[in-house]
């Protein structure tokens, strides 16, 4: 259910994208850490390159005890330390800093929300009292609290469409645990807010990569032409991750890979890659297809999920000539837990497009070198000439999206060895991101936060997404019901994952392809 859609055009398309209205925003969680890895240096960043609106507040919100000076100092630091520039330029540094302040509070305190109210009302300007931006970067279980006493407070309302100002809430994920607990969120927070003042962050939507996989389909004739079960025989979309749960294992025993990675990020990738072409670059058009992709996914019974769903757990092992404890080892991990670290899934969608095309997803921590990817394997040529006539070991065309590091698409054909014999080698085509603009890559959350200002909702999750993924997930859960983890579902820290996987991809007679090392 949408209130009615804007038309705006796809981030990106605009030669250089600006938040045009002056706003503040106040982030609950101003002292947790993803502020400072990923909040203000976003923010630090788009004000050094003029993204920021004319003018704008940064109101930090928190329990702890601070003075604006205080924090200032320590957000001078995080930029410093997280920054993708690290160094920060004092002139650019002490305009930036002039604009954050901070608001001690208890998030359960009503008080503390008049005490913001009337901090805010102080500012001034109508612009930065009433357009405002509240960033949840708190625990998903105060979400509807917070959003409760912003409305006791008088600073948050459902928007008409013709108020003059707007109030917009960011959310964090996870966005609920299951289907049931997403859909009390929405309901709660929907009674302050309207649908499209809600923005649902997948910080993945963020990346430069992952919104090129639209731009890349839909603009290249000759692969679009191509994307469909007609000449693809499969897709392989790999999420591999080099740590392990490090400090986070509290968190993790509630979650597990399949509901930390698989229910937004990489459910998110195969929708991008998997959807029909909107009828417009409009958010709610873009937003539209992606659910129907996601809704087209084949549901799977407990039986099903045996058969095409696979877990793994990490045991002890080297990455990286690291020397990683198992995972029952980790801080605040039950010795016997059955929380999985790893998870690959085979998926049908079944539409007129993808019918019968397996798409392979994977994503793990632990693993031996961190790479995103979505391989498109080709169908391979009849068998009639080279392979059959010359016995030639011929591979069938395949095109990667390297989604991170080493941003790049990469297309694999057959090429004849230079030389007297027919000896045939596969050979790639690059294209590398670095190499073609240079290495200015911006944070995911530089491109969030702008949106979120700009009130442009393309690259953030709708509510009716955020459920059709939790249904997908709640499925397997299902499936897996208690049932303990396999022999074959361990694997070796700084491996690719269980033999499991690899039987997952066996029938079909196809093996996973490993993301390769960035060549340096
Ligand atoms: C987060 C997960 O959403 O994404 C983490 O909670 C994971 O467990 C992280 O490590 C991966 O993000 P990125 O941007 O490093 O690929």
């Amino acid at each position: 259910m949408v209130d009615s859609p804007e038309t705006v055009s796809f981030p990106g398309l605009e030669d250089s994208r600006k938040a045009d209205e002056s706003c503040t925003i106040v982030i609950f969680g101003a002292s947790g850490d993803l502020t400072a890895r990923k909040l203000i240096p976003a923010l630090y960043h788009l004000h050094l390159e003029g993204q920021m609106p004319e003018s704008f507040r940064v109101v930090g919100f928190a329990r702890r005890n601070k003075t604006d000076a205080s924090w200032r100092a320590e957000m001078r630091i995080s930029v410093e330390t997280y920054s993708r520039t690290g160094r920060v330029d004092d002139a650019y540094w002490n305009a930036f800093a002039a604009s954050l302040s901070y608001h001690r509070g208890d998030l359960t305190d009503a008080a503390a929300y008049a005490g913001l109210a009337k901090r805010l009302s102080g500012l001034g300007d109508p612009c930065l009292v009433n357009n405002l931006v509240f960033y949840l970067a708190i625990s998903p279980s105060l979400f509807g609290e917070v959003v409760d006493r912003l409305h006791a407070a008088n600073l948050l309302h459902r928007i008409e469409e013709d108020d003059k100002h707007w109030q917009r809430v960011v959310v964090e994920k996870p966005f609920g645990h299951d289907l049931q607990s997403a859909r009390v969120l929405n309901n709660h927070l929907m009674r302050h807010a309207r649908e499209r003042q809600i923005f649902r962050i997948d910080h993945y939507l963020g990346k430069e990569t992952v919104q090129n996989i639209m731009m890349f389909r839909f603009s290249n004739a000759i692969f679009e032409q191509l994307w469909n079960r007609e000449a693809i025989e499969h897709v392989q979309i790999t999420v591999s991750e080099d740590i392990g749960v490090g400090s986070r294992g509290g968190y993790f025993e509630e979650v597990g890979t399949l509901r930390d990675m698989m229910q937004n990020h990489l459910l998110q990738i195969l929708s991008l890659v998997a959807m029909e072409p909107p009828p417009s670059l409009a958010a709610e058009d873009i937003r539209n297809e992606k659910v129907k992709l996601l809704k087209s996914i084949r549901s799977m019974t407990p039986e099903a999920v045996a058969m095409n769903v696979v877990r793994g757990q990490y045991l002890s092992g080297p990455v990286n000539g690291d020397n990683r404890e198992g995972y029952r080892q980790e801080e605040r991990v039950a010795p016997e837990s059955n929380v999985e670290t790893f998870v690959a899934v085979k998926l049908f969608i079944d539409n007129w497009r993808w019918s019968g095309v397996p798409f392979y997803l994977r994503t793990g921590k632990n693993l031996p070198l961190r790479a995103s990817e979505v391989r498109v394997q080709f169908r391979p040529t009849p068998n009639v000439l080279f392979a059959a006539q010359r016995h030639l070991d011929l591979h069938a065309n395949a095109l990667t999206l390297r989604l991170q590091p080493d941003e790049g698409i990469f297309l694999r054909f057959n090429g004849k060895v230079p030389g007297n014999s027919i000896e045939t080698r596969p050979v790639r085509m690059h294209f590398g991101y670095d190499a073609e603009f240079g290495a200015y890559t911006p944070e995911a959350y530089e491109r969030l936060l702008l949106e979120a200002m700009a009130g442009d909702a393309t690259l953030f999750i709708r509510r009716d997404e955020v459920e059709t993924a939790w249904q997908i997930v709640d499925d397997i859960r299902t499936g897996w019901s208690d049932t303990p983890l396999s022999n074959r579902e361990f694997y070796a820290a700084g491996t690719w994952g269980p033999v499991a996987a690899d039987d997952l991809l066996e029938p079909d007679s196809h093996t996973w392809h490993n993301p390769k090392p960035a060549k340096r």
